[in-house]
């Protein structure tokens, strides 16, 4: 059993660290010897014009910001790793992310050549830095402090919305995979098994028997790394409400509606809502597998508010449960349920980091302008997890012949002519939606390896 010391380990991986803003840098290596030069000061820290790696220790006093990296296939290449040791890697880390574009659903709009700069040029990202501060003046500072050492090559803002929420007006951020190592008191209370070190961290036991996941060599390098997709994922959050109040008009002249909302229960969602604007809210509810509160549907499928209150976490897929097998949380994790991948349930976990970005939304006066989410999705193995995820869950419905054939109704790669998902009655019935179009469109993202600090030492440390 190997071992690990949280000073070994990049933050952000293990714990989240909840700042307001993030940026993240798009760095590419034209000159190898100042980017060794400056990796091994930072990995080091304690300089003053070289920000340090933050990793997973515990910090005492807050500190202003957290700087950390990702290093793509071509990264690992430009900083002077061996061919044997780059042929090490997975072969969907090896391919990058545009090249597994029909995995991820990345076609139409969300098509690598249909992505901005500096996504277009997928070959020249070859690390992407992360800066997470509370105040914006922090990520200028430390992004100076990294412009010597390499060419920055685009950059994205992200923040977090009021009140932790996404959009398309979801609370996000509340479920993740749970690690005994972690010790992350907003999950203590969860009866989901704890996963093994070895879903998230490259060189332990996984929940897969006798499965520990390849690590790439030398171990220096290999060792308590951890692969992170990284998405710029755009949410078309007026399409969705507006999709939601067609939906909403569909459903009244319904004969089975009153199957879904009984008549009179439209102040349970909402005080004073009318039916059409209370259908919408279930509708979201369904689609998601929370409430937008956050309230997961599982456990309170007749209201948002329910009193007492239940947890937003503990909750499982039982034979009962009135939350759609096609909900997205439900997709992403279908928990204990029954799945056709029987011995899949928990194995394709992955830890979230995510932040939106883009302009305010007010549903009351909706505008087109870009904006979305800058997401993480970090887990051990790619291809067993994300791009699993993605691609059987997510867009094939794989896991049970009740969604075999659906795209997930709120980020799937969806088209109205062939979209459909069954809204579930309270009697185990189903009414189908249709028409869906695609909400979350990829603008861009990289396959990053986040090694350990000993792997950024052996990186520092390379010659030629
Ligand atoms: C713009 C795109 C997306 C939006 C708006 C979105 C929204 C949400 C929301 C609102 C939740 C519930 C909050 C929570 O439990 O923390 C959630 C949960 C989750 N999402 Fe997404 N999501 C997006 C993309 C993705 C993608 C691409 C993946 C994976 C490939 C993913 C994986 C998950 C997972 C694993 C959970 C937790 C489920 C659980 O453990 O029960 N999401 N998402």
């Amino acid at each position: 059993m190997n071992d690990f010391h949280p000073k070994d380990l990049q933050g952000n991986i293990l714990r989240g660290y909840r700042r307001r803003f993030v940026r993240y840098l798009m760095l590419e290596v034209t000159d190898r010897a100042a980017a060794r030069a400056f990796l091994s000061v930072a990995v080091e820290g304690g300089s003053t014009d070289i920000p340090a790696i933050r990793t997973e220790e515990t910090w005492k006093v807050k500190p202003a910001s957290s700087f950390n990296i990702g290093i793509t296939h071509t990264g690992l290449r430009a900083l002077g790793v061996s061919q044997k040791h780059l042929d090490s890697f997975p072969t969907e880390f090896i391919q990058g992310m545009a090249a597994r574009a029909p995995k991820l659903g990345d076609f139409g709009d969300s098509a690598p050549d249909q992505w901005p700069a500096p996504f277009d040029t997928p070959d020249r990202v070859h690390i992407v830095a992360s800066i997470y501060a509370d105040a914006q003046e922090e990520l200028d500072h430390v992004e100076a402090q990294v412009a010597p050492a390499f060419n920055i090559i685009g950059l994205r803002n992200g923040r977090g919305l009021e009140d932790g929420r996404v959009f398309f007006g979801y609370k996000d951020g509340i479920s993740q995979p749970r690690f005994p190592a972690a010790h992350d008191p907003a999950m203590a209370k969860v009866d989901e098994p704890a996963d093994p070190l070895g879903t998230l961290l490259l060189g332990y036991p996984t929940s897969l028997e006798n499965l520990r996941f390849a690590v790439p060599t030398p171990a220096q390098l290999g060792l308590n790394g951890s692969f992170n997709a990284f998405r710029v994922l755009s949410q078309d959050a007026a399409g969705f409400e507006r999709y939601l109040d067609t939906a909403a008009q569909t459903l009244l002249a319904h004969k089975d509606v009153n199957r879904l909302l009984p008549k009179g229960a439209e102040d349970k969602i909402g005080k004073d809502m009318t039916r059409a604007q209370a259908l919408r809210e279930v509708i979201a509810a369904q689609m998601c597998g929370r409430w937008r509160n956050g309230v997961p549907y599982a456990l309170s499928p007749d209201t948002p508010h329910p009193d007492p209150e239940v947890s937003l976490t503990n909750f499982d897929y039982g034979r009962e449960t009135r939350c759609p097998a096609g909900a997205h949380m439900r997709r992403v994790n279908p928990r204990g349920g029954k799945i056709v991948q029987r011995i899949a349930n928990y194995t394709r976990r992955l830890v979230r980091r995510g932040m939106s970005y883009g302009p305010d939304f007010d549903p009351a006066r909706p505008d087109d302008a870009e904006r979305g989410l800058l997401g993480n999705f970090i887990g051990a193995n790619l291809g067993a997890q994300f791009e699993a995820v993605m691609c059987d869950w997510l867009n094939l419905g794989l896991q049970s012949p009740e969604v075999t054939g659906s795209n997930d109704p709120l980020i799937g790669a969806n088209a109205p002519e062939t979209s459909w998902f069954d809204l579930k009655l309270a009697d185990g019935g189903t009414i189908r939606l249709r028409n869906f179009p695609r909400f979350v469109v990829t603008r861009g993202g990289a396959y990053t390896f986040l090694p350990s600090l000993p792997a950024i030492r052996y990186l520092a440390a390379l010659e030629g």
